[in-house]
């Protein structure tokens, strides 16, 4: 990965969906990504700015040994933390195993909350821009059947995002949220649903990613806090039909 003047940015999630296309504008622009996921076998990034680390970020107790070895591979300033990975385990709270509760709440909120413990102090000790951001989702903002502990996670995301905000406030670290409804991605291939099959019925993965490219462009001095979007028209489907 050359040392390019852009920076680096660190993506969790970017092997797949809403990840996958804001590594690809982020590359296209010039900046070098340091995709984080556990596989890469459906990825199609190559980009010598582009590296990969398999890693299960819902390994919890294995997360900060092994984030501190990423860290100390990583030479060159680090523009950007961007905390995607996430999963979705829909169902009523009965039909949820504990196991379930424990990967989501882990898997979309506590690992990024210790992947950004473990980089704050190097961000904080560069001294130059820095922006750290999460996606959550439109169920970080409103619960809904089936979302319970999805939301929940979502909900804890923001929360941590917006407690961020004010920590990192006298330094040059920016904390940001991206809040979309559904985005066609292969977040929905183990679900039961899925947004209808309308241009209007969901958010494109570049539509996200456009967005994060404004968040890094925003004038130093000047944090967008959340941004939230939406399909035009919201309409869910049950699989098959
Ligand atoms: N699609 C939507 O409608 C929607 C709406 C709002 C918010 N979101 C949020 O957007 C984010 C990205 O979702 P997506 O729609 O792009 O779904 P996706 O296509 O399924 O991508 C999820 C990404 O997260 C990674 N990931 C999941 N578990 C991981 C783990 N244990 N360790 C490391 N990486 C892991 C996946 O990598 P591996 O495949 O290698 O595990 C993949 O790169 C999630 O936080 C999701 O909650 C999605």
């Amino acid at each position: 990965m050359s040392d390019n003047p852009k920076g680096l940015i660190v993506l969790s999630g970017a092997s797949s969906g809403i990840g996958q296309a804001i590594a690809a504008k982020l590359l296209a622009k010039g900046y070098s990504v340091l995709g984080l996921a556990e596989s890469y076998s459906n990825s199609i990034i190559t980009h010598q700015n582009f590296s990969k680390i398999e890693i299960d970020l819902s390994l919890i107790d294995e997360l900060p040994g092994a984030i501190a070895e990423i860290l100390r591979s990583i030479s060159q300033p680090i523009r950007g933390l961007v905390n995607n990975a996430g999963i979705g385990r829909m169902a009523f709270l009965e039909q949820l195993s504990v196991a379930d509760m424990r990967l989501v709440m882990e898997t979309n909120f506590l690992c990024h909350a210790i992947v950004t413990k473990a980089f704050l102090p190097r961000l904080k000790k560069q001294q130059s821009l820095v922006d750290i951001i999460f996606t959550g989702s439109e169920a970080a903002l409103t619960g809904a059947r089936q979302g319970s502990i999805y939301c929940a996670s979502k909900f804890a995301i923001r929360g941590f995002a917006q407690a961020l905000r004010d920590e990192c406030s006298r330094s040059q670290v920016r904390i940001s949220i991206l809040n979309p409804g559904a985005v066609r991605t292969p977040f929905f291939d183990d679900l039961h649903f899925e947004p209808g099959s309308g241009t209007n019925n969901a958010i494109e993965p570049d539509d996200v990613a456009d967005l994060l490219l404004s968040i890094l462009k925003a004038r130093p001095g000047t944090v967008i806090d959340e941004i939230n979007l939406s399909p035009q028209t919201h309409v869910w489907q049950k699989k098959g039909k």
